[in-house]
C-alpha cells in the first residue's frame, strides 16, 4: 500500500475512534444518572496508574491470581493439555502476559503442541508480545491479534481449526453488570466449538472491608485512576473538567457483590465538551464510573451453565479470595 494511502487510513481510523469516544462521553453525561464507560480508563496514563494500583498494598486481585498461576501452574497446565491434542491458547486482553507466562513456560517444558494467540485492543501490547515473548520463551509459537475480542476470535477460528482454549483473566469479567457478563460468556460460547475451553479469572465475595479498601486505597491511586478519565476527556476532547471539583466515592454492597465507583461533583458547575456541548452538574451529583462485580463460587458455576459451558475445574489462592475457573463448551 502506498504510504499516503496508509496515512489516510490511519487518520480515518483515529478519527472514527475519537468520534466514538466523543459520542459515548456525550451520551453518558447527558443521561440520568450521568455515567462514563470504564473501558475508557485505559489510555497511556490510565495504564500506568493501573500498574501502580496493582502494586498497592490494598489491591489484592492481581496478587491472588498471580499466586494461582505461579503455585498451581502444573494443575492448570494439565487441565488445559487435556488429551494432548494440539490447541490454540487465546488470551483476551493479554496486557503484558505476566500471569499467563507461567502457564506458557510450563506448556513449553511439557512440549505441548500449542500456539499462543494474545488478543488486545492496544497495538503496542501486541507488538511488544510478538517481539518479547520469543526472547523470554524460546520456541513459543505466537500470533498476536490486535483488535476487538470477538472480531479477533472470528479471525483466530479462520486461521486454524485446532481446539481453542480461551483465557480471560484478572476479573475483567467483573467490569460488566452480571447480566452483561452472562451475555458476554454466551457470545464467547458462540465463537467456540464443543470441547473448547475457557479459563476465567473471577474475584470472589469476601470481607466487605477488604473489597472496599481495594477500591479506596490510602495512596489515592484509585481516585487518580478515576479522575484520569476526566483528564483524558480534557486532553482528547478539548474539554475543561476541573478535577479538583470532583471526588472519588467507592461503594461495596456485600449482598449483590457489586463494588461501584462514582465521581461526585463538589459544587454546582458547568463543563464544556469539545468547545460546544455544555454539561451542568449540581453539587453532590454523581457520575457512575465503574462496576467491579464480586461473585460467589456458586454464581461462577451458574454463569458457566447459563452461557452453555460445563464447569470442569476450580483453582483458588490460599485465602480463597479469587477463582480461576475452567469451563468446557458443551
Ligand atoms: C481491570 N479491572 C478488573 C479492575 C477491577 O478491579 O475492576 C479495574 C480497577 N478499577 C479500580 N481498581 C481496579
Amino acid at each position: 500500500m502506498d504510504s499516503t494511502l496508509a496515512q489516510t487510513e490511519l487518520n480515518d481510523s483515529l478519527k472514527a475512534k475519537n468520534d466514538l469516544f466523543y459520542n459515548d462521553v456525550i451520551a453518558g453525561l447527558r443521561s440520568t444518572p450521568k455515567r462514563l464507560n470504564s473501558k475508557y480508563f485505559y489510555d497511556a496514563n490510565g495504564d500506568k496508574l493501573f500498574q501502580e494500583l496493582m502494586n498497592s498494598p490494598e489491591y489484592y486481585p492481581t496478587d491472588c491470581e498471580l499466586e494461582i498461576f505461579s503455585e498451581k501452574t502444573a494443575e492448570l497446565g494439565e487441565a488445559i493439555i487435556a488429551d494432548g491434542d494440539a490447541f490454540d491458547l487465546i488470551e483476551l486482553g493479554a496486557g503484558d502476559a505476566t500471569k499467563s507466562t507461567y502457564l506458557l513456560k510450563y506448556l513449553l517444558e511439557k512440549k505441548a503442541d500449542f500456539t499462543y494467540l494474545p488478543i488486545d485492543i492496544s497495538e503496542n501490547v501486541i507488538s511488544y508480545l510478538n517481539i518479547s515473548l520469543p526472547v523470554t520463551l524460546p520456541g513459543i509459537k505466537i500470533t498476536g491479534l490486535n483488535g476487538e475480542y470477538f472480531d479477533m476470535l472470528t479471525k483466530a477460528a479462520s486461521i486454524s481449526s485446532k481446539r481453542k482454549v480461551v483465557l480471560f483473566l484478572g476479573s475483567n469479567i467483573g467490569n460488566m453488570p452480571v447480566n452483561d457478563a452472562i451475555e458476554f460468556c454466551r457470545e464467547l460460547r458462540k465463537h467456540l466449538s464443543e470441547g473448547d475451553m475457557a479459563l476465567i479469572g473471577m474475584d470472589l465475595k469476601k470481607d466487605p472491608k477488604i473489597v472496599l479498601a481495594a477500591y479506596n486505597d490510602k495512596g489515592g491511586i484509585t481516585k487518580r485512576f478515576n479522575l484520569n478519565l476526566l483528564e483524558r476527556i480534557n486532553r482528547e476532547l478539548n474539554s475543561n473538567f476541573d478535577i479538583s471539583k470532583f471526588d472519588h466515592y467507592p461503594t461495596y454492597d456485600p449482598e449483590s457483590g457489586a463494588c461501584k465507583s462514582y465521581l461526585i461533583s463538589l459544587q454546582d458547575q458547568q463543563v464544556t465538551i469539545n468547545g460546544k456541548e455544555t454539561i451542568s452538574f449540581l453539587k453532590d451529583e454523581y457520575i457512575y464510573m465503574e462496576i467491579s462485580q464480586k461473585f460467589t463460587i456458586m454464581q461462577t458455576d451458574q454463569i458457566a451453565i447459563n452461557a452453555g459451558f460445563v464447569p470442569v475445574g476450580q483453582f483458588f489462592d490460599t485465602k480463597k479470595w479469587f477463582i480461576d475457573a475452567i469451563w468446557m463448551a458443551a
